[in-house]
């Protein structure tokens, strides 16, 4: 496993790749990774010549009063993760290697970014779509691998991808869990205990949603109610969205209409603070007027990211 730290020798290391027409599967993280990312490593070592992985907290895409500084981070233990799962080339790179001057170009994605972590957290989007596109350039990957617990990321990175004609397909990979349900995630390790086993009530809450959602009239507003009931019940939350959207478009249905009669894909995403920790958590649906169906996991993998 090769480490490059500039964009000198990354730029060297995918030059022979490319001279060698080696495919390249990339997988961009800030670091401090879990099995969530161990299974992107895993599927972009499956399905490509070369797999590189990006380590970089980057600062764009943090808002003044966010956990930047105390982001955790272990370098030793992602390499070693790293390469149990097959990575050929980690890009880690400092934040003067990658802004030396403050960019006067940034990368803005509309529309979809106007409801769950676009609204709550303004700004973080042109930060990962600035960044992901520099990295983009740089790692010039024919597959670029995201998790969808972070499903607005990946619409976001689909669009901007349509919207500018990158070369790279985007791979939506199914959310890793805990054997009690709770989504992996680098900020799970700012749980204390207590808050620890009510952060289960996230998918707890979408399981039961995606009952709920079956039965005959409810509509998206009395789900969204009831789906807030269930979350308050968990002592010192605070809920910071509850949301029904059509996926990937993230635009809202009707507050009235029965779930049962929208024909699109839908999202149900969750953003809860326990403490000053906010997770986020989500759950792909498809409804129509036979059934209502509760996407697993394969069909997630299966779902080639340009369907989007
Ligand atoms: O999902 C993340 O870890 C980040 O948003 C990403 C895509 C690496 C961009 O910094």
């Amino acid at each position: 496993m090769i480490i490059c730290r500039t964009i000198t020798e990354l730029k060297e290391q995918i030059g022979l790749l490319r001279k060698k027409e080696k495919s390249i599967g990339f997988v961009p993280t800030m670091g401090y990774l879990h099995e969530g990312h161990a299974s992107l490593l895993r599927y972009s070592a499956e399905d490509n010549d070369a797999t590189v992985l990006s380590i970089f907290v980057n600062p764009l895409q943090f808002g003044p009063n966010e956990d930047l500084d105390r982001y955790p981070r272990d370098e030793k233990r992602d390499l070693a993760l790293a390469e149990e799962c097959g990575t050929d080339i980690v890009f880690m790179p400092s934040v003067q290697e990658m802004y030396p001057a403050k960019p006067l170009t940034t990368v803005i994605v509309n529309q979809v970014t106007d409801r769950l972590c676009g609204a709550s957290r303004p700004g973080h989007f042109d930060g990962v779509g600035t960044v992901v596109s520099k990295l983009f350039h740089l790692v010039q990957p024919d597959k670029a691998y995201f998790g969808m617990k972070d499903a607005q990321q990946v619409a976001v990175i689909q669009q901007m991808v349509n919207d500018l004609n990158f070369p790279v397909d985007i791979i939506p990979c199914p959310i890793v869990r805990e054997p009690d349900g709770l989504a992996l995630s680098s900020r799970n390790v700012y749980l204390n205990a207590e808050q620890r086993q009510q952060a289960v009530v996230l998918s707890q809450t979408l399981e039961k949603a995606s009952d709920w959602l079956k039965e005959p009239g409810m509509t998206v507003e009395r789900l969204l109610a009831r789906v807030k009931v269930q979350i308050d019940k968990a002592a010192e939350t605070a809920i910071d969205y509850a949301e029904l959207l059509y996926y990937p478009s993230l635009q809202p249905p009707a507050a009235n209409a029965p779930i049962n009669t929208l024909n699109q894909p839908l999202i149900l995403a969750l953003a809860v603070k326990f403490g000053a920790t906010r997770l986020i958590d989500n759950r792909l649906l498809h409804a129509n007027e036979v059934n209502v169906h509760v996407q697993n996991d394969d069909e997630v993998k299966a779902a080639p990211g340009n369907r989007y």
